[in-house]
């Protein structure tokens, strides 16, 4: 099992899972929202989503493209539990690591990630697979949660310190240099407020030909 992540990401997921969606809803729903109105996403498309939790992005995309082609994965079996009774048939779901992906070379779309990168051990080898599942052309998008407000360095700051689960929250400038290191082409980075305490950045890739 510790293959698939951490042991402290499981644990703090295998506790919040069941009140997850209600203690977190105003924040999920603002940050699923905000990530969908920045990438366009086509009924046709294969999607992944990394760390999809209980599955709030994926039931939002199955409502807006009753057709779509939608997988899953996250490291907690609990957040899955869930996502699972709310999508039925409706997404393919895996229990795995961002860092291992039980998937092959070049068949999605469209690989996106919500409020999940500051916990990746290892981020670059997370982009690196996020870029390997991806078809040329392909798309990835990542929005978190980010150090370029006062709220987001200080809550990074006590989470580094107090949260053995967290790894550590990026600029969004470290984040596109990240993808940039991953030879990914960003086309849109963005950072913005949900409300006083929350701001977030996305960013949205292209996987260019080699
Ligand atoms: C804050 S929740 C976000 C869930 C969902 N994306 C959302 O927006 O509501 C973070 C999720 O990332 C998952 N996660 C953390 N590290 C992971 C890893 N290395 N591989 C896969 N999933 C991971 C956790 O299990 C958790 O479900």
């Amino acid at each position: 099992m510790s293959q698939i992540a951490p042991d402290p990401v499981r644990a703090e997921y295998a506790r919040l899972s069941y009140q997850y969606d209600r203690r977190w809803s105003f924040y999920v729903s603002r940050s699923v929202e905000e990530t969908l109105r920045r990438v366009s996403v086509q009924p046709s498309d294969r999607v992944l989503d990394i760390g999809c939790g209980t599955g709030a992005l994926l039931r939002s995309l199955r409502q807006r493209h009753p057709r779509i082609e939608l997988t899953g994965v996250d490291a907690s079996a609990e957040m899955l539990a869930i996502a699972a009774e709310k999508l039925g048939q409706g997404a393919r779901l895996c229990l795995a690591s961002a860092q291992r992906l039980p998937v092959r070379d070049e068949v999605f779309d469209l690989v996106i990630s919500t409020s999940a990168l500051h916990y990746f051990r290892d981020p670059t080898r997370a982009l690196a697979e996020m870029k390997r599942v991806v078809r040329p052309q392909g798309r990835i998008a990542i929005t978190d949660w980010c150090r370029d407000f006062w709220t987001g360095r200080l809550l990074d700051r006590l989470l580094c310190r107090f949260n053995a689960a967290h790894y550590r929250a990026y600029t969004l400038a470290q984040c596109a240099e990240m993808l940039q290191r991953a030879g990914l082409h960003p086309e849109l980075l963005e950072r913005y407020k949900i409300d006083w305490l929350w701001g977030l950045m996305t960013v949205v890739a292209v996987k260019t030909p080699a």
